[in-house]
């Protein structure tokens, strides 16, 4: 077996893997990643796009900002739109920050090509990763590559894996527990080369399910509506969907909206997941392969990035300052963050959706109700942008 080493192993060339990846070398910490399938594959599937500032520091920081900066649209406001009633959310004004539209394969092509351009090393279509000796002060992997066997020595295993990635499997039943919420819907997502209907985001509510308006560039719109979860791309065509989302859009939007051919549509299934602890040993989970989100407050990339942002700490600090307790760190600092982002991704589900039979009348008068407050007051709007921009990233201590 070939066998090599390095300072931080991290499984997973996603955009939680990536980022981690530039910011420790931007440190002078050696890393490798393994990824399972091809760059190619990975670019394949489409995700969401809307970056807190949190994130995009991150990025700078990493050295693969400049398409961001140059592309991105910076938006300063987002509207929430119930039935024909629009009701913008100022984010600019309610909490001085704003976000980035800028789309998730976007800025994973950027940093993979970052990493490509630095000569720093990623084993695409690496097969049957597995962690060893986590819990030792000499973790490995292995891994097959071309036929081969190799192994990777290191310090410690960064888990970029996601939801089906082999880390969280690494850590034992006994010691983690896992908290789930599946809804009973997706978002049926569309893409095309078409203007958008609105300068800024829409998310609607309305009597006839959630809709979600949302665009990757002045030319390129993506737009979401929530179909059970049994349902299926293949019986929805481009004039079904086109029919139903102008349905769904608040009556002074319709009118700006242009339809036109789809260049990619999809399913996306919604719940809330989280596993604890996010560390074990020297293995730490980040990102999706912690935590899920439904995509309801464009969270989960973001959560992926504080993840990153914790352990980017720890790890140069570990190296830089020898303090190796501070990696118990990890799992308090990041969860706490997690559990806010899925709260409010659960609630913000909860209120925009329509779960049919699943609330009473009793339900829908509360749900009308906070409607009713958290859209209309001044407080209740601060409550929503605050969250929408981000909370703060939490220092070590
Ligand atoms: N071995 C090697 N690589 C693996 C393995 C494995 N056993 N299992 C999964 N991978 C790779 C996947 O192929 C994928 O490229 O790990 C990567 C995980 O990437 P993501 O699922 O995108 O997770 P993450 O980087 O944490 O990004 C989170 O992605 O799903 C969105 O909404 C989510 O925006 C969030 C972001
Ligand atoms: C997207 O642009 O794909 C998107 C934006 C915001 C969300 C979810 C998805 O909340």
């Amino acid at each position: 077996m070939q066998t090599q080493k390095t300072q931080v192993a991290i499984i997973g060339a996603g955009p939680s893997g990536l980022l981690l990846g530039l910011l420790l070398d931007k440190q002078g910490i050696d890393n490798v990643i393994l990824e399972r399938v091809t760059g190619e594959y990975v670019l394949g599937r489409i995700r969401a796009g809307v970056l807190e500032q949190g994130f995009a520091k991150l990025v700078r920081e990493a050295g693969a900002s400049a398409n961001m900066d140059a592309k991105g649209e910076v938006h300063d406001g987002v509207e929430i739109a119930f039935n024909d009633t629009r009701i913008p959310i100022n984010l600019k004004e309610l909490t001085g920050e704003n976000v980035i539209v800028y789309g998730q394969v976007d800025i994973t092509r950027d940093m993979m090509e970052e990493r490509a351009k630095r000569g720093l090393e990623t084993v695409y279509e690496a097969k049957n990763v597995e962690p060893h000796d986590v819990k030792s002060d000499s973790p490995y992997l292995t891994y097959e590559k071309d036929g081969e066997t190799y192994k990777l020595e290191c310090d410690y295993i960064a888990g970029c894996d996601g939801f089906h990635g082999v880390s969280r499997k690494t850590i034992p039943d006994n010691v983690k527990k896992e908290y789930e919420k599946v809804y009973p819907f997706g978002w049926l997502g569309l893409m095309s080369d078409t203007p958008p209907i609105n300068d800024e985001l829409i998310y609607a509510k309305t009597d006839r399910g959630f809709a979600l308006a949302s665009m990757r560039s002045k030319t390129r719109s993506r737009y979401y509506i929530q179909v059970p979860a049994t349902d299926d791309v293949k019986n929805w065509s481009d004039e079904k969907f086109w029919e139903e989302f102008k349905l769904r859009m608040p009556a002074s939007a319709r009118e700006n909206l242009v339809t036109g051919k789809s260049i990619e549509k999809s399913l996306v299934p919604t719940r809330s997941f989280i596993c604890e602890p996010l560390q074990y040993g020297n293995l730490f989970l980040v990102g999706d392969a912690g935590h899920i989100v439904p995509p309801t407050g464009a969270k989960g990339l973001n959560l992926a990035a504080s993840d990153v942002a914790t352990l980017y700490k720890i790890l140069t600090r570990v190296y830089k300052q020898g303090d190796k307790k501070c990696i118990e760190q990890y799992s308090p600092i990041a969860l706490r963050r997690v559990w806010n982002g899925v709260r409010f991704s659960w609630w913000l589900t909860d209120l925009l959706h329509d779960f049919g039979d699943d609330k009473d009348e009793f339900d829908k008068k509360m749900e009308r109700s906070e409607i009713e407050y958290f859209l209309k007051s001044p407080a209740g709007q601060k409550v929503i942008a605050e969250q929408y921009v981000g909370l703060p990233y939490e220092d070590l201590k």
